[in-house]
């Protein structure tokens, strides 16, 4: 089995200084770096948008996760792509005709995600799971980085992964997530985990991305 992706999240970074902060996740050896996009009407809060994107783009060479909370997200999926995402990931609860959303992610020639809330079901993306690249279970609500993980969340993953079959998706999981529920997550077969809190807090994040990473 190959290692547990670690994708970072900047919204526990001190945006003051986040140039040093994404270099911090370079050199811990994460492959990834999570980027959470909110627009304060689908979440309760708002991060940033295509120009820092684009910026982190220029000094940064991780693969590019972006999390977009924002509903209908349509209209700005170019901008997105075009400031360096490598893969974007919408909400299925924010999109009126996901299968189309999802196409033109992928018509921009970028992998594209779905992430789902605490309520939603696994069941609810199963009419996708042939076009997407990733799936993005919530278990936290949207919103805030820093909350408590819901272990209910654990089982969504395992549902994913005995689904899967001759399908390419990678599960990926966000929210609260640290060396305390790291194993759980492996062995229900989780590919990718997203950490904020417990990254940036953590005082040796080397140390902290191989034992994450590793299974
Ligand atoms: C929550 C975000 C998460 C969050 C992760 O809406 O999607 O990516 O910032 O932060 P932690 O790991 O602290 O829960
Ligand atoms: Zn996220």
């Amino acid at each position: 089995m190959k290692n547990v992706f670690v994708s970072p999240s900047i919204m526990t970074a001190d945006f003051l200084h986040l140039g040093e902060e994404i270099a911090k996740v370079e050199q811990s050896g994460a492959p990834w770096l999570h980027l959470d996009v909110m627009d304060g009407s689908f979440v309760p809060n708002i991060s940033f948008g295509p120009k820092v994107i684009s910026d982190i783009r220029k000094g940064c060479g991780l693969f590019l996760d972006v999390h977009l909370m924002v509903i209908e997200p349509d209209h700005l999926l170019k901008a997105f792509a075009e400031a360096g995402s490598d893969c974007l990931t919408v909400h299925l609860e924010a999109c009126k005709d996901l299968k189309r959303t999802l196409e033109t992610i992928k018509s921009l020639g970028i992998q594209c995600g779905i992430s789902i809330k605490p309520a939603t079901s696994v069941s609810d993306v199963v009419p996708y799971l042939d076009i997407v690249d990733q799936i993005l279970v919530m278990s936290v609500e949207p919103g805030f980085g820093g909350q408590k993980f819901m272990p209910a969340s654990v089982d969504k993953v395992r549902e994913l992964a005995q689904t899967r079959g001759d399908r390419k998706y990678l599960i990926n999981i966000d929210g609260g997530i640290s060396l305390s529920n790291i194993e759980i997550l492996k062995q229900a077969g989780a590919d990718a985990v997203v950490a904020g809190s417990s990254f940036f807090n953590s005082t040796d994040q080397k140390d902290f991305v191989r034992r994450m990473s590793q299974r």
